[in-house]
C-alpha cells in the first residue's frame, strides 16, 4: 500500500502518542493522554468520524487502520498505568522541599555509661574484666570471703535467700573468690555486674550495680590500692577533687577502708547532701584478708593484694546531680534523653 495522506497521518498520531505515554510519570499524565486521543473530542474519535469526508480510495482501510491504532494506543496506555502503579508513589509527588524525618538516635544508660567508664579505665592500667553469675552460692557470697555462717556482718547485707545455700549475690566480691580459684598470681582483675539486696528507697533499689577490682601479687600495698583509687576518682569526677581513706570493716578484708570524696554539691562546706560532713562515701576497699588468700590456698607468706567495690548507681548519683536512685529505673524518656 502507497503512503496516503490517511497512513501518514495516522503514523503520526502512532508516533506522538507512543511519545507522550512514555514520558508519562504519573496517572495524571497518562489520563491527559488518554483524553488527547481517544475522548469524546480525541484525535482517534476525530478521524474516525470524518470518515466519511475521505476520499473515496482511502475509505475502505482508513477505518480498519484507525481502530487498529485506537486498540494498540489504548493497550499502551493500560500497560503504562499497570507500571506506574507497581512503582507506588508517583516519584514527582514528592515535595523535596519539606523538612525530611529525623531519625532519633538513642544512647547508653546513665549506669552503663558509668560502668563503661569504670571498666575502660581499669582496661587501660591491664585489668582483665570478669564476669560470673547473680545466682550465687553462700560459699562464694560469705563463707569464702570470711563470713562464717552467723557471723554479724552477714547482717549488714540484706540478702534474698533461694534456699539454704543459694543467694541473689549481694555483691561483687564473690568473683574474687572466683578469680583467684582459676588464677595464678599475678592478678588484676574487675568483675561488674548486676548485684541484689532487699532494700528499697531513695537511695537503694534491690537490684544495682557494682564493680569489683581484685589485684594480687608479691608486692601490693596499701599504697597501690590508694594510688589506682585516687586516679579513678579524679577519672570520674574531676582531677582536683579531695578524697580521703576512713577506716572501716569487711570482713574480706584487713585494714579496710572506705572512701569518701569532697562533697560535690557543697564542696566541702556541709549541706543536706554530705548529712553536714563534707564528704561523701564512695566505695569500699581494703587489703585482701589472709583468711581470704588461704581459702583459695594462696601462701599468705608470699602473695598479698588489695580488693574494692564501687556502686555504680552510687557514682551516677553524684555524678549527675540525681536526688533519686528509682529514676533510673523508671524509664522516663524525658530522663533518659539527659545522657
Ligand atoms: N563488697 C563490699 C560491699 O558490697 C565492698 C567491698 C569490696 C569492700 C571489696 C572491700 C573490698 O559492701
Amino acid at each position: 500500500m502507497s503512503k496516503t495522506p490517511t497512513i501518514n497521518k495516522l503514523n503520526l498520531l502512532k508516533e506522538e502518542a507512543g511519545l507522550k505515554i512514555g514520558n508519562a510519570l504519573t496517572e495524571l499524565d497518562i489520563n491527559s493522554v488518554y483524553k488527547e486521543y481517544l475522548g469524546k473530542k480525541g484525535e482517534i474519535s476525530l478521524f474516525l468520524k470524518n470518515i466519511k469526508n475521505l476520499p473515496e480510495e482511502e475509505k475502505p482501510y482508513a477505518g480498519k487502520l484507525a481502530n487498529d491504532l485506537k486498540q494498540e494506543i489504548q493497550e499502551s496506555i493500560q500497560s503504562k498505568i499497570k507500571e506506574l502503579k507497581e512503582k507506588g508513589d508517583d516519584e514527582t509527588s514528592i515535595d523535596i522541599t519539606l523538612e525530611g524525618r529525623k531519625l532519633k538516635r538513642g544512647s547508653l544508660h546513665p549506669i552503663s555509661q558509668v560502668m563503661e567508664e569504670i571498666i575502660i579505665f581499669f582496661s587501660r592500667l591491664g585489668f582483665e574484666v570478669l564476669e560470673g553469675p547473680e545466682i550465687e552460692s553462700d560459699y562464694y557470697n560469705f563463707e569464702a570471703l570470711n563470713f562464717p555462717k552467723n557471723h554479724p556482718a552477714r547482717d549488714m547485707q540484706d540478702t534474698f535467700y533461694i534456699s539454704e545455700n543459694l543467694v541473689l549475690r549481694t555483691h561483687t566480691s564473690p568473683m574474687q573468690i572466683r578469680a583467684m580459684a582459676n588464677r595464678k598470681p599475678p592478678i588484676r582483675v574487675i568483675a561488674p555486674g548486676k548485684v541484689y539486696r532487699c532494700d528499697s528507697d531513695i537511695t537503694h533499689t534491690p537490684m544495682f550495680h557494682q564493680i569489683e577490682g581484685l589485684m594480687i601479687d608479691e608486692n601490693i600495698t596499701f599504697s597501690d590500692l590508694k594510688g589506682i583509687l585516687t586516679l579513678l576518682v579524679r577519672k570520674i569526677f574531676d582531677k582536683d577533687i579531695k578524697l580521703r581513706f576512713r577506716p572501716s570493716f569487711f570482713p574480706f578484708t584487713e585494714p579496710s577502708a572506705e572512701v569518701d570524696i569532697e562533697c560535690v554539691k557543697c564542696k566541702g562546706k556541709g549541706c543536706r547532701i554530705c548529712s553536714n560532713s563534707g564528704w561523701l562515701e564512695i566505695l569500699g576497699s581494703g587489703m585482701v584478708h589472709p583468711n581470704v588468700l588461704k581459702n583459695v590456698n594462696y601462701d599468705t607468706s608470699k602473695y598479698q593484694g588489695f580488693a574494692f567495690g564501687v556502686g555504680a548507681e552510687r557514682i551516677a548519683m553524684l555524678k549527675y546531680d540525681i536526688d533519686d536512685i528509682r529514676k533510673f529505673y523508671y524509664n522516663d524518656i524525658k530522663f533518659l534523653n539527659n545522657f
